[in-house]
């Protein structure tokens, strides 16, 4: 039987959650997030446009497609869900991504000559998945096509966790996962450039035209988050929406 004096113990810490700075301070950074703008397929429309002509459309990772998928003006439109967190998951293909990158290579499905003018990396958040599915994506964007990812800028290091399923962490619900890691990663590869608009969680994009810059070397080898928060502006080439769209002017 759990004795009186654990029960207080335990009810201390619940409280902990409404006044331990680690959660008062993370809880004031969500409310700041979730109210910036613009929203990913705010960004995603705006580069489709710059493209100025029909264009094709690949979103990794769906859930409710109203809250992306079916805002993007496109004129063919892919996507790609195991259907792990919606259980209607409404997609063309119910596969993960690793299996639609393999049928797509092996000429399983669609074609494998065709190229996507925007893949929207959105699946699984963990940094050799996201890893993995940079490589493909690669491999079936247009030259002058764009990878864009969500959740690239994680705010606190309780939005970087591994664990999806901890929302008793500071960050509650929100999580971003390491994806952060796979797109520093990506910068240090001189093929591409890239960029992360500070909104909505990170928008990363990734091109192989000299729009934007890379990392010439790694000065973060572990991957710590430390240093990720100190240098976000180098690693991430971290910049606002107005910084972005002077890109394209
Ligand atoms: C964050 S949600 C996507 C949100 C959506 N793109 C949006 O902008 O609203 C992540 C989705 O990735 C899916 N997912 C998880 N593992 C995946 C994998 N290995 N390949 C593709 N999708 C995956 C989940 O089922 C979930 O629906």
């Amino acid at each position: 039987m759990i004795s009186i004096k654990k029960i207080k113990k335990y009810y201390n810490w619940g409280g902990r959650f409404l006044t331990n700075p680690f959660h008062t301070e993370t809880n004031r950074i969500n409310e700041i997030e979730v109210l910036k703008e613009p929203f990913r397929y705010d960004i995603i429309n705006f580069l489709l446009n710059t493209l100025k002509r029909e264009t094709n459309y690949l979103e990794i990772g769906v859930r409710n497609p109203s809250d992306n998928f079916n805002k993007i003006n496109a004129i063919s439109k892919y996507s790609v869900d195991p259907g792990i967190e919606f259980k209607e998951n409404p997609v063309d293909f119910v596969m993960t991504s690793d299996v639609f990158f393999e049928k797509l290579i092996n000429g399983e499905i669609l074609n494998q000559e065709i190229r996507f003018d925007i893949i929207f990396i959105d699946g699984l958040h963990l940094a050799d998945q996201v890893e993995r599915d940079i490589t493909n994506a690669l491999k079936f964007i247009k030259e002058d096509g764009f990878i864009v990812m969500h959740d690239c800028n994680p705010p606190t290091e309780w939005h970087a966790r591994e664990s999806y399923t901890y929302d008793l962490s500071p960050a509650r619900q929100y999580w971003n996962g390491t994806t952060w890691k796979a797109f520093t990663k990506t910068r240090l590869n001189q093929e591409v450039t890239s960029a992360c608009i500070d909104t909505d969680w990170g928008i990363g994009v990734i091109t192989k035209q000299p729009v934007f810059n890379n990392l010439k070397h790694n000065l973060n080898p572990y991957f710590e988050f430390f240093i990720l928060d100190q240098n976000r502006k180098e690693l991430l080439n971290l910049m606002s929406i107005d910084e972005f769209k002077l890109h394209f002017s």
